[in-house]
């Protein structure tokens, strides 16, 4: 004989468990053996056990004789990819069956009922746990072990939890009732690979969280800065749990780099928003100016207006008017302007004056700000400029993703 994962008498790991003969014990006491419905004496005591007890949560109740031998019959509780086990106590005797369905897929899934007397007493969770080991040691092939139950099974979902399974769905209106409306339905599950770890992988509640955008260094010595760090900042990041993707790339601009990020959720998000703001990272760049448009955040409004307005005053600096290739990364195409005296710029013609007459005024003064979000990317800002020794009153439209590109300028002077 040889023996199971752990230490139980059982069979060399890759066979299945035959009929008839008792294969496992997960839990001081219990043991699951091997329900053989060849036989007409697990036949009968399968189907007295089915028809003797109520199953509340179920969709057949008090299933009938007939119907059980019918079930039988078409092969629901023996086949080639079912198998069912009586759930045995050293103590009380027989208290259950557990039934595994799926054998032949990656998903395994489980249907666990206890006599009506042997419930309330902890059998449930030791079944479950028992048929968890007999399922990954016995089935190569399964890398999930999953089970459904009424949103109202507040025992079954218990079990669930004791045994380390993991709510993923709730499936509205997924669970038919007899004569009644369908109500609701819960699915858990778990992990071969959190199995034979012991641990327990979270499943994303939020939506994912998306940040795109740019790292723009002023400097030389701020890009080196980003330099002499940011090969650790990745690799912290990656490794942490939430993290889905992390990519920070130089692009052909110098000091500027394409940041793109995805997290599973806001909660992962936000970790990592702290853990960076303590980091070497964040303490040796954080004078760096970025241009970050995020998705799938309560925050985003407020971080698309940030953006705009970031881009909007980055556009009023000398260095940047006078810089076709910063123009056209910060101005859309199809960019348009209205200038004070009327008359109407393209992005060509706008890039081509500024590089003639870019200003001089590194401070100019923007008063009176306000923004509003006028579609799901889309940024309106208004303002009173002092620039130049001359006030106007500017708006621009400003699509934010996946970097801000202005689409539309205006600026009416003030007398
Ligand atoms: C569902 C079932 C397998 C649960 O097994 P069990 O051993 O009877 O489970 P228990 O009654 O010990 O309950 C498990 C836990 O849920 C708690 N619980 C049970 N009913 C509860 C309720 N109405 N409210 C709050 N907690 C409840 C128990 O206190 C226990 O808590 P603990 O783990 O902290 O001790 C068993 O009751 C059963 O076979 N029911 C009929 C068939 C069925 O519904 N199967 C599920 C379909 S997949």
């Amino acid at each position: 004989m040889t023996t199971g994962r752990d230490g139980f008498p059982g069979y060399p790991r890759l066979d299945p468990p035959p009929r008839g003969v008792r294969v496992y014990g997960g839990h001081v006491g219990i043991s699951l053996t091997r329900v053989d419905l060849s036989g007409a004496d697990d036949r009968a005591a399968l189907t007295a056990f089915l028809t003797s007890n109520t199953f509340p949560f179920h969709v057949r109740v008090r299933p009938t004789v007939a119907q059980v031998e019918n079930d039988i019959r078409a092969g629901s509780w023996d086949g080639d990819d079912v198998e069912t086990f009586w759930i045995d106590d050293e103590r009380d005797g027989r208290v259950g069956v557990i039934r595994l369905e799926d054998l032949q897929d990656a998903t395994v899934t489980v249907d666990l009922r206890l006599a009506d007397g042997a419930r309330g007493r902890g059998f449930g969770s030791a079944a479950l746990s028992a048929a968890t080991h007999l399922v990954f040691s016995h089935h190569r092939g399964v890398i999930r072990f999953e089970g459904q139950t009424r949103d109202d099974n507040v025992a079954m979902r218990r079990v669930f939890e004791r045994c380390g399974w993991v709510l993923e769905a709730h499936y509205r209106d997924g669970w038919p009732v007899e004569g009644g409306d369908p109500l609701a339905s819960v699915a858990y599950s778990v992990l071969r690979r959190d199995w034979a770890s012991g641990s327990t992988t979270p499943v994303p509640r939020g939506p994912e969280v998306t940040l795109r955008g740019e790292l723009r260094c002023a400097d030389a010595a701020e890009a080196q800065r980003v330099r002499a760090h940011l090969a650790e900042h990745i690799a912290l990041t990656r490794a942490e749990p939430g993290c889905l993707s992390f990519d920070v790339d130089p692009t052909d601009t110098d000091g500027v780099w394409s940041v793109s990020e995805r997290f599973v959720d806001e909660a992962a998000f936000d970790a990592h928003q702290r853990r960076v703001a303590a980091s070497t990272w964040g303490r040796e760049t954080a004078g760096i100016q970025r241009f970050y448009v995020i998705h799938g955040r309560a925050l985003d409004a407020d971080a698309l207006i940030a953006t705009a307005w970031a881009a909007e005053e980055t556009l009023l600096h000398p260095a940047v008017r006078s810089n076709p290739r910063e123009l056209n990364r910060l101005l859309d195409p199809e960019f348009v302007e209205v200038g004070q005296s009327g008359r109407r710029w393209t992005r060509d013609g706008i890039v081509a004056a500024l590089g003639d007459e870019p200003g001089t005024d590194s401070s100019p003064l923007v008063e009176e700000r306000e923004s509003r979000l006028v579609g799901p990317d889309t940024v309106l800002l208004t303002y009173l400029l002092r620039f130049e020794n001359r006030v106007s009153r500017r708006s621009s439209l400003w699509r934010c993703d996946p970097t801000p590109r202005c689409l539309f300028h205006q600026g009416t002077p003030v007398d």
